[in-house]
């Protein structure tokens, strides 16, 4: 087993170790929900393991690596229930790729998942502002003064997407809300003080909109102590808006919510704090201990939500055998695995 650490409590297990690996011992159809932020492809490479798959040498090398995470999720979802992955489109660079243009990431794991027999549900639009994107990467395509020389290359700002897809076979267990939506999250609250199913409608009108102009971009989790000495960039935490709408439309309260790439916790953070239990794996050391050290604050969260399980009959995840320390080397790579694919 390739664990280097790991944290049981009643209400959530975090594991340090490589997903596909953990996702192993995991007992089929057994998970509620997934929601997750995969590493975009080769964009950004968090640690040096070869199974950060981020550390992918190519766009290609990543989709056979991911096709194994796919592949766990769908044995450990229960049928007919959800998973939800946040990403984006990837800027092609002409450094890197030889071109300008954009690499249909989205589209690409869409594709991924139905290979699995997932059915493609739904895709969340969540509007970035351009000027950001514009002074943070610099493209060419925002500029302001390619505009004026030749917009021949300007182009829309990247949004984030939420793409949700449904595991093949029946649910059966409803998630019903019989007093409809009752707390929004979010920037404007779209309810003006009105109550009762009048305000569900108007929560629910705004969860339904295929564009969410409403994420609160900073409502973040902390990530600044879990930097490494020789980190190039910091991690970038999902916001908690995502998480709570995703959970609370695709998960009961008390359900187990699982994420296979953790980082520093948001996203089991969210589903805990809205009374779920939550599963998270992640490789990188650094990134697992701030994970533990937000998770303890989840406990004391102002949104805490009553948990509408039996404590004394949850105990949540399985105690698995951790390796001696360090990464386990005797992992699969993403080449063994390739050669491996019939
Ligand atoms: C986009 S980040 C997730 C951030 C997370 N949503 C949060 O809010 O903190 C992707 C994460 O996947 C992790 N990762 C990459 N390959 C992995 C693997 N094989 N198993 C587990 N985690 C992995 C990276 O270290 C990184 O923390």
């Amino acid at each position: 087993m390739s664990l280097i650490n790991q944290e049981i409590t009643h209400t959530y297990a975090l594991y340090n170790g490589d997903c596909v690996k953990v996702m192993r011992d995991i007992p089929g159809a057994s998970i509620d929900f997934s929601v997750f932020s995969p590493p975009f492809a080769d964009l950004y490479c968090y640690s040096d393991s070869p199974n950060d798959l981020g550390n992918a040498k190519d766009y290609r090398e990543f989709f056979t690596h991911f096709g194994f995470v796919v592949a766990e999720l769908a044995r450990v979802l229960k049928p007919g229930r959800n998973v939800s992955v946040h990403c984006m489109d990837i800027p092609a660079m002409k450094e890197r790729d030889g071109y300008i243009g954009i690499k249909d990431f989205s589209g690409d794991l869409v594709r991924a998942f139905e290979r699995e027999g997932f059915i493609y549900h739904s895709r969340h639009i969540i509007w970035k502002d351009p000027l950001i994107e514009a002074t943070r990467t610099k493209a060419l395509g925002l500029m302001h003064k390619q505009l004026q020389k030749d917009s021949i290359m300007s182009r829309a700002g990247l949004p984030d997407y939420l793409l949700t897809f449904r595991n093949k076979g029946a649910n059966s267990v409803a998630i019903s809300h019989p007093d409809g939506l009752t707390r929004y999250c979010g920037k404007h609250d779209p309810t003006k003080g009105e109550t009762g199913i009048k305000r569900s409608h108007n929560i629910w009108r705004a969860y339904a909109s295929p564009v969410w102009t409403d994420i609160r971009q900073t409502h973040t989790l902390n990530h600044k102590n879990a930097r490494d000495g020789d980190d190039e960039k910091h991690i970038c935490p999902l916001q908690l808006d995502v998480i709570e709408r995703a959970c609370v439309l695709w998960s009961n309260p008390g359900e187990v919510v699982l994420t296979p790439f953790m980082g520093v916790g948001s996203e089991v953070f969210g589903a805990v704090i809205n009374g779920r239990r939550g599963i998270g794996i992640e490789l990188k050391p650094s990134y697992y201990a701030q994970a533990v050290r937000n998770l303890v604050e989840a406990a004391n969260h102002k949104n805490q939500t009553d948990f509408a399980f039996d404590h004394d009959n949850a105990a949540i995840g399985n105690q698995l055998q951790p390796s001696k320390g360090g990464f386990d080397e005797t992992l699969v790579t993403a080449n063994d695995q390739a050669e491996r694919q019939p």
